[in-house]
Protein backbone atom coordinates (compact mmCIF):
# COMPACT_ATOMS: atom_id res chain seq x y z
CA UNK A 1 0.00 0.00 0.00
CA UNK A 2 1.51 3.43 -0.80
CA UNK A 3 1.24 6.24 1.21
CA UNK A 4 1.26 9.96 -0.06
CA UNK A 5 4.44 11.70 -0.14
CA UNK A 6 5.10 13.47 3.18
CA UNK A 7 5.43 17.33 3.27
CA UNK A 8 8.67 17.96 4.24
CA UNK A 9 9.18 18.93 8.32
CA UNK A 10 9.97 22.25 7.81
CA UNK A 11 7.28 22.53 5.62
CA UNK A 12 4.58 21.06 8.09
CA UNK A 13 5.87 23.14 10.56
CA UNK A 14 5.05 26.59 8.88
CA UNK A 15 1.35 25.66 7.96
CA UNK A 16 0.93 24.26 11.69
CA UNK A 17 1.81 28.05 12.56
CA UNK A 18 0.06 29.29 9.82
CA UNK A 19 -2.88 27.22 11.34
CA UNK A 20 -3.49 27.55 14.64
CA UNK A 21 -1.44 30.75 14.85
CA UNK A 22 1.21 31.95 17.30
CA UNK A 23 -0.83 32.01 20.37
CA UNK A 24 -1.37 28.28 20.33
CA UNK A 25 2.38 28.19 19.85
CA UNK A 26 2.69 30.44 22.71
CA UNK A 27 0.97 27.78 24.82
CA UNK A 28 3.83 25.17 23.81
CA UNK A 29 6.79 27.17 25.24
CA UNK A 30 7.84 26.46 28.99
CA UNK A 31 7.60 29.10 30.99
CA UNK A 32 11.28 30.46 32.53
CA UNK A 33 9.99 28.64 35.97
CA UNK A 34 9.42 25.16 37.78
CA UNK A 35 6.25 24.12 38.94
CA UNK A 36 7.39 23.71 42.30
CA UNK A 37 7.97 27.61 42.10
CA UNK A 38 4.06 28.49 41.51
CA UNK A 39 3.11 26.55 44.08
CA UNK A 40 5.05 28.22 46.42
CA UNK A 41 4.23 31.29 45.02
CA UNK A 42 0.38 30.62 45.11
CA UNK A 43 0.66 30.99 49.47
CA UNK A 44 2.80 33.67 49.28
CA UNK A 45 0.37 35.89 47.38
CA UNK A 46 -2.67 34.47 49.43
CA UNK A 47 -0.51 35.70 52.36
CA UNK A 48 0.39 39.16 51.18
CA UNK A 49 -1.31 40.31 47.89
CA UNK A 50 -5.02 39.18 47.67
CA UNK A 51 -5.60 41.60 50.53
CA UNK A 52 -5.75 44.42 47.92
CA UNK A 53 -5.84 42.53 44.36
CA UNK A 54 -8.60 40.27 45.31
CA UNK A 55 -8.88 36.89 46.36
CA UNK A 56 -9.12 35.72 42.90
CA UNK A 57 -6.56 38.30 41.58
CA UNK A 58 -9.07 40.28 39.85
CA UNK A 59 -8.58 43.69 41.62
CA UNK A 60 -11.43 43.02 43.64
CA UNK A 61 -9.74 43.52 47.36
CA UNK A 62 -10.27 47.04 47.57
CA UNK A 63 -7.44 50.36 47.41
CA UNK A 64 -8.11 51.11 43.67
CA UNK A 65 -5.70 47.71 43.17
CA UNK A 66 -5.53 46.39 39.79
CA UNK A 67 -6.10 43.18 38.63
CA UNK A 68 -3.04 40.69 38.00
CA UNK A 69 -5.00 38.70 35.84
CA UNK A 70 -7.26 38.83 32.47
CA UNK A 71 -7.31 41.77 30.04
CA UNK A 72 -5.22 43.98 32.72
CA UNK A 73 -2.36 42.08 32.47
CA UNK A 74 -2.77 41.45 29.14
CA UNK A 75 -2.26 44.95 28.33
CA UNK A 76 0.09 45.69 30.71
CA UNK A 77 2.69 43.14 30.84
CA UNK A 78 2.35 40.60 27.45
CA UNK A 79 4.68 42.79 25.86
CA UNK A 80 7.05 43.20 28.75
CA UNK A 81 10.06 40.22 29.64
CA UNK A 82 9.44 38.08 32.92
CA UNK A 83 12.25 39.92 34.30
CA UNK A 84 10.30 43.13 34.22
CA UNK A 85 7.82 41.46 35.91
CA UNK A 86 9.47 40.44 38.82
CA UNK A 87 11.35 44.02 38.99
CA UNK A 88 8.10 46.24 39.22
CA UNK A 89 6.62 43.50 41.76
CA UNK A 90 10.64 43.40 44.09
CA UNK A 91 10.45 47.01 43.81
CA UNK A 92 6.97 48.43 44.41
CA UNK A 93 5.21 45.50 46.34
CA UNK A 94 3.32 44.97 48.38
CA UNK A 95 2.35 48.48 47.65
CA UNK A 96 3.46 50.63 51.16
CA UNK A 97 5.86 47.80 51.95
CA UNK A 98 7.95 47.53 48.39
CA UNK A 99 10.66 45.14 48.69
CA UNK A 100 10.22 44.24 52.21
CA UNK A 101 10.15 40.07 51.10
CA UNK A 102 12.76 38.14 50.44
CA UNK A 103 14.11 37.70 46.88
CA UNK A 104 13.14 33.99 46.88
CA UNK A 105 9.63 35.09 47.60
CA UNK A 106 9.24 37.75 44.90
CA UNK A 107 10.89 34.60 42.55
CA UNK A 108 7.57 32.51 43.48
CA UNK A 109 4.98 35.42 43.23
CA UNK A 110 6.24 35.83 39.61
CA UNK A 111 6.23 32.22 38.64
CA UNK A 112 2.38 32.10 40.41
CA UNK A 113 0.97 35.27 38.79
CA UNK A 114 2.75 34.08 35.31
CA UNK A 115 1.44 30.34 36.19
CA UNK A 116 -2.07 32.19 36.88
CA UNK A 117 -1.80 33.39 33.53
CA UNK A 118 -1.12 30.92 31.35
CA UNK A 119 2.47 30.14 31.21
CA UNK A 120 3.57 26.79 31.33
CA UNK A 121 6.30 25.61 34.18
CA UNK A 122 9.50 24.02 32.61
CA UNK A 123 12.40 22.41 33.57
CA UNK A 124 14.03 25.66 34.62
CA UNK A 125 14.09 27.67 37.76
CA UNK A 126 13.62 31.36 36.78
CA UNK A 127 16.05 33.74 39.20
CA UNK A 128 14.21 37.03 38.85
CA UNK A 129 16.40 37.81 35.45
CA UNK A 130 14.65 36.43 32.04
CA UNK A 131 14.38 38.46 28.94
CA UNK A 132 11.65 35.70 27.79
CA UNK A 133 8.65 37.98 26.23
CA UNK A 134 5.34 37.14 28.48
CA UNK A 135 3.12 37.00 25.37
CA UNK A 136 5.60 34.10 23.55
CA UNK A 137 4.76 31.77 26.77
CA UNK A 138 1.10 32.97 28.33
CA UNK A 139 -1.88 34.05 26.31
CA UNK A 140 -3.04 35.99 29.69
CA UNK A 141 -5.85 33.40 30.14
CA UNK A 142 -7.04 32.86 33.20
CA UNK A 143 -6.14 29.01 34.47
CA UNK A 144 -8.37 27.76 37.36
CA UNK A 145 -6.46 25.48 38.28
CA UNK A 146 -3.26 26.89 39.08
CA UNK A 147 -5.61 29.90 40.66
CA UNK A 148 -7.09 27.39 43.01
CA UNK A 149 -4.32 25.42 43.69
CA UNK A 150 -5.96 22.22 42.06
CA UNK A 151 -4.53 19.27 40.48
CA UNK A 152 -0.91 19.54 40.04
CA UNK A 153 -1.06 22.96 41.47
CA UNK A 154 -2.68 21.47 44.89
CA UNK A 155 -0.21 22.88 47.74
CA UNK A 156 1.87 20.27 49.64
CA UNK A 157 0.56 18.68 52.52
CA UNK A 158 0.76 19.20 56.07
CA UNK A 159 3.78 17.18 57.33
CA UNK A 160 2.29 13.70 59.35
CA UNK A 161 2.57 14.77 63.07
CA UNK A 162 5.25 13.24 64.40
CA UNK A 163 4.97 9.93 66.25
CA UNK A 164 5.40 10.28 70.08
CA UNK A 165 8.45 8.44 71.31
CA UNK A 166 7.44 6.39 74.49
C1 LIG B 1 -1.73 47.76 49.90
C2 LIG B 1 -2.31 47.26 48.65
C3 LIG B 1 -1.43 46.36 47.80
C4 LIG B 1 -0.77 45.23 48.17
C5 LIG B 1 -0.70 44.57 49.54
C6 LIG B 1 -0.14 44.71 46.96
N1 LIG B 1 -0.43 45.53 45.90
FE1 LIG B 1 0.22 45.26 43.98
N2 LIG B 1 -0.67 47.00 43.43
C7 LIG B 1 -1.39 47.84 44.27
C8 LIG B 1 -1.79 49.02 43.53
C9 LIG B 1 -2.62 50.18 44.05
C10 LIG B 1 -1.25 48.88 42.23
C11 LIG B 1 -1.33 49.88 41.09
C12 LIG B 1 -0.26 50.92 41.28
C13 LIG B 1 0.81 50.84 40.29
O1 LIG B 1 0.64 50.22 39.24
O2 LIG B 1 1.87 51.45 40.56
C14 LIG B 1 -0.56 47.60 42.20
C15 LIG B 1 0.07 47.08 41.09
C16 LIG B 1 0.64 45.82 41.02
C17 LIG B 1 1.17 45.21 39.82
C18 LIG B 1 1.14 45.82 38.44
C19 LIG B 1 -0.20 45.57 37.82
C20 LIG B 1 -0.30 46.19 36.46
O3 LIG B 1 -1.06 45.69 35.65
O4 LIG B 1 0.39 47.17 36.20
C21 LIG B 1 1.68 43.99 40.16
C22 LIG B 1 2.33 42.98 39.24
C23 LIG B 1 1.46 43.84 41.57
N3 LIG B 1 0.82 44.95 42.07
C24 LIG B 1 1.84 42.74 42.29
C25 LIG B 1 1.69 42.63 43.67
C26 LIG B 1 2.22 41.53 44.44
C27 LIG B 1 3.00 40.37 43.88
C28 LIG B 1 1.89 41.77 45.74
C29 LIG B 1 2.23 40.94 46.96
C30 LIG B 1 3.63 40.86 47.28
C31 LIG B 1 1.14 43.01 45.77
N4 LIG B 1 1.05 43.50 44.50
C32 LIG B 1 0.62 43.56 46.93
C33 LIG B 1 -1.72 47.57 45.57
C34 LIG B 1 -1.20 46.55 46.35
Amino acid sequence: MRYPPRPAPALLAAILFLLTGAAAMAEDAAGPFTLQQAIAGRSALLENCTGCHGATMNGGGGGGAPALTGANFQEDWLNKSAGQLFRFASTNMPLNMAGMLPRETYVNLVSFILAVNGAKPGPVAFTGNSDVRIGAIADGRTVTAVLYGEGPYAPPPYPAPAKKRR
